[in-house]
């Protein structure tokens, strides 16, 4: 006869068995995969992971991250360029420490005039050992420029994109996944798709707030870049903490990439071929790619692609073919780096929003209304075109389990286009931040 009151107790011990996190010999941690909100503790950090105190859990209690898209999951965040008087503290103690024990080079901001190749003060050489800016093709030992001898790394940034569906579609097709450099006031507007990303299980990566020239900011500015993109990132995956970043124009140096790796424990990726898809004709895209994959298989590839139109993403999916044909084998790019591991505490990458241990990060809330934007901000746009309205947010969480909503949601997203297109014709036209 079967015992009821052990069917009841099923779903508890499951729970108990789903928390207990598991180890393999190589210490890293198993994933285990349970139905019923059994998120297990797999990915979590440690108590003693580096970045334990910038983006904290409380185990025990019964905290759930918002749904992807939902008001509760968009407020927490700068509304464009983060202030950084607008910090948590934590981050801010971690770079102060990363300063003071001497982690961080004293190295001067750059300027870029006219949107150009930004520039140090004059007598400073970007190209010495002690500055290696990779604007100037200064490789930083461990940065990551190259893939692995006879990989195709892939990787796309700038998304989200109402064009992301049609690459996570394509990479479905053929079973794939990719790795997405992803901008973090694009993922607050484009829910949807970082949605159909996180579905598919591809791997997300930082490719900054709103996509500066990192070498141009103060530490503190560079400190809001990366840490509110990791932030959203964290919150949208359940508590995965990125491990990979890639700074917007390649553009970085000893003192960005120190502060990125020193406090939030991210390792720069650039890149060793460019078929500047976001410039160049398909067929240029495509004779590029030939070019490229005809080389020899050492260093392996790592192609600059943007997932910005469909053009761009046809672009990828017409060459896809040469990829294998010549020999290459095609991988997400952050799992065929370092341990192949995409995530600094994940193995796995994957659709979950629950965790019943919850996680908490512990600082006051950042909200919209304390922010007080940067004078060259409120030049640029009015607060009403950046702020999302609720009903823009509500209309994209009701679209979020559709697919291929790009185009009916498309209006939505207007004011954050006429946004950053505004930035980008003002740095063209040379009156840059
Ligand atoms: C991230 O999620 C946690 C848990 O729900 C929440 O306490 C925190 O406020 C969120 N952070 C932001 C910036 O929204
Ligand atoms: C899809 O890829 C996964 C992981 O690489 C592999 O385990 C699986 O067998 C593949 N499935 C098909 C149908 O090729």
């Amino acid at each position: 006869m079967f015992n009821l009151n052990a069917f009841y107790l099923l779903p508890f011990i499951i729970y108990y068995v789903a928390a207990v996190p598991t180890r393999s010999a190589d210490g890293e941690m198993n994933n285990i995969h349970l139905p019923f909100n059994s998120l297990s503790n797999d990915w979590f950090h440690d108590d003693d992971h580096p970045v334990h105190a910038l983006f904290k859990r409380a185990p025990g209690e019964d905290i759930e991250f918002p749904s992807i898209g939902t008001p509760a999951w968009a407020s927490g965040y700068p509304p464009g360029p983060p202030d950084p008087a607008l910090l948590p503290v934590e981050w801010v103690r971690a770079l102060e420490e990363a300063i003071a024990a001497g982690k961080i080079p004293d190295i001067p901001q750059t300027t870029n005039y006219q949107g150009s190749s930004p520039v140090y003060p004059y007598g400073i050489n970007p190209s010495s050992p002690e500055i290696c800016s990779s604007t100037y093709k200064c490789r930083i030992p461990g940065d990551f420029w190259d893939s692995p001898n006879g990989v195709f790394g892939s990787s796309f940034d700038d998304g989200p994109t109402p064009s992301t569906p049609l690459l996570v579609d394509f990479l479905s097709s053929v079973n794939q996944t990719t790795t997405h450099f992803m901008i973090g006031i694009k993922m607050l507007y484009q829910p949807t798709q970082l949605q159909a990303m996180i579905d598919a299980g591809h791997d997300l990566a930082i490719h900054t707030w709103t996509h500066p020239y990192m070498t141009t900011l103060d530490n503190y500015q560079i400190l809001g870049q990366l840490g509110w993109t990791m932030q959203l990132i964290y919150n949208s995956t359940g508590g995965r903490l990125a491990k990979f970043w890639r700074p917007p124009y390649g553009d970085s140096d000893r003192r960005v990439t120190a502060i990125a790796r020193e406090v939030f424990g991210l390792r720069t990726v650039i890149w060793n071929y460019d078929t500047d898809d976001w410039i160049a004709t398909p067929q240029e895209i495509g004779s590029s790619m030939s070019q490229f994959l005809a080389a020899p298989k050492s260093p392996g590839l790592m192609v600059l692609s943007h997932e910005l139109t469909d053009m761009m993403v046809y672009a990828f999916i017409k060459s896809f073919p040469e990829i294998g044909a010549n020999g290459w084998r095609f991988s997400s790019l952050a799992k065929a780096l370092e341990d192949g591991r995409p995530y600094q505490d994940s193995s796995s990458s994957g659709a979950h929003n629950l965790h019943p241990d919850g996680i908490v990060l512990d600082v006051e809330p950042y909200t919209s209304t304390e922010l007080t934007p940067s004078p060259s901000a409120t030049d640029l746009v009015t607060s009403s075109a950046i702020t999302p309205s609720p009903s823009a947010i509500s209309a994209n969480t009701a679209d979020v389990t559709k697919s291929s909503t790009a185009l009916r949601t498309f209006p939505l997203y207007l004011p954050v286009y006429i946004y950053l297109w505004t930035f980008c014709a003002i740095g063209a036209l040379g009156f840059s931040l």
